[in-house]
């Protein structure tokens, strides 16, 4: 059969992404443009500055990256565009500049659910990956366990009540004044501390449900700080312990619970831990299970990933009409029940 390509586009956050992706699982040129310095002035994502910076930046790229792969638009098959969830002025802007090419070339529309490009971009790095498997999802907005069971085909098992974890780590640096975002810096500072100098608070731990809370935990990096009694590093390591404790835990329940998988998996930019990453290939090896964790530019957000999604779903015979709405909100298990504060974080 001839090989398909898609195009993919990312925007619902603060990366522009653009990307080109064949079934055969080559990335054939991807692009990608971070906005942290417009916001780190702010600590944060702010919407409308990235919005704006996705308007700019879109179709040069786009344009920039069929170039590298030596390509027209003609010869994409597709065009794969993240719909939601996210902040929605980033999101229209990728969404309606896809149905633009869409329109302009007669070719499939596909509206990839953003978490979906994560859930599946492990199946693009390894294609020995088969469903069902078990993934956690972690990230600034994310923090999520699901079972992947198919293309468009989730039960998420768990979910935070209040922050995500990369959102915990990040404000947990900047109490500890290590700037935005702050994730690597406090697992470098970490390298440097004791683990078990500072008492902090493992919330959640052993509850039935496999749910997340970090809220708590970071309040008591701040008490711990203020107190003035600990290093940094002590705190910082002491933080990222009672963090991994909290995970490991949580997806322990989660795998009692679920059925027969083929793999434990991780994605998302808190994926870049290296504790975590080794905290979570001992507990998939304490129950014989493969551990995969895909390449990090895979792992943060990214339009390959998109493009990806795209694929299966184009393989599936799915694609969208030009009316398709942006989804600021839009659930990968649309039955599992609301949990008390999450859903405010995409
Ligand atoms: O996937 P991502 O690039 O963007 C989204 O949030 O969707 O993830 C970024 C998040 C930030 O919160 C960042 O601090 C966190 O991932 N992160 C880390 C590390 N590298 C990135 N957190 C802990 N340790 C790291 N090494
Ligand atoms: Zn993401």
């Amino acid at each position: 059969m001839k090989t398909r390509t898609v195009l993919g586009i990312e925007s619902s956050c603060d990366e522009t992404a653009a990307a080109l992706v064949t079934d055969g699982r080559v990335i054939l040129a991807q692009r990608i443009a971070s906005q942290d310095d417009a916001h780190r002035p702010y600590g944060g994502v702010v919407p409308e500055i990235a919005a704006r910076a996705h308007a700019e930046r879109l179709a040069p790229m786009i344009e920039a990256t069929l170039a590298d792969a030596g390509m027209t638009l003609d010869e994409v098959d597709a065009i794969a565009a993240t719909a939601g969830p996210g902040l929605i002025g980033g999101v229209m802007v990728g969404l309606v500049t896809a149905k633009a090419l869409a329109m302009a070339t007669g070719k499939p529309l596909i509206a990839v659910n953003h978490l979906e490009g994560h859930a599946l971009s492990p199946r693009l790095a390894d294609a020995s990956l088969e469903y069902p498997y078990l993934l956690l999802l972690v990230s600034g907005g994310h923090c999520q366990i699901l079972l992947v069971e198919g293309v468009g085909r989730f039960r998420r098992l768990g979910t935070t009540i209040d922050d995500a974890l990369g959102e915990a780590f990040d404000k947990s640096a900047k109490v500890l004044g290590l700037g935005y975002p702050g994730g690597p810096a406090l697992e470098r500072l970490a390298l440097e501390g004791d683990a078990r100098k500072v008492p902090l608070p493992r919330p959640l731990k052993g509850s039935q449900e496999p749910h997340f809370s970090f809220a708590g935990l970071k309040s008591a990096v701040l008490r711990a700080k203020q107190s003035g009694e600990y290093t940094d590093a002590d705190i910082a390591a002491s933080f990222q312990q009672a963090a991994i404790d909290c995970l490991i835990d949580r997806m322990r329940r989660a795998l009692a619970g679920v059925g027969p998988v083929n793999a434990l998996v991780v994605a998302g930019g808190v994926a870049a831990n290296k504790s975590i990453r080794g905290a979570l290939e001992t507990l998939a090896a304490d129950h014989s299970l493969p551990f995969i964790a895909p390449p990090l530019a895979l792992c943060t957000d990214n339009a390959a990933m998109i493009a990806w999604a795209g694929l299966e779903r184009l393989a599936d015979g799915q694609s969208d009409p030009l009316d398709v709405a942006a989804r600021p909100r839009w659930p990968l298990d649309p039955e599992a029940e609301a949990v008390r504060g999450a859903g405010v974080k995409a």
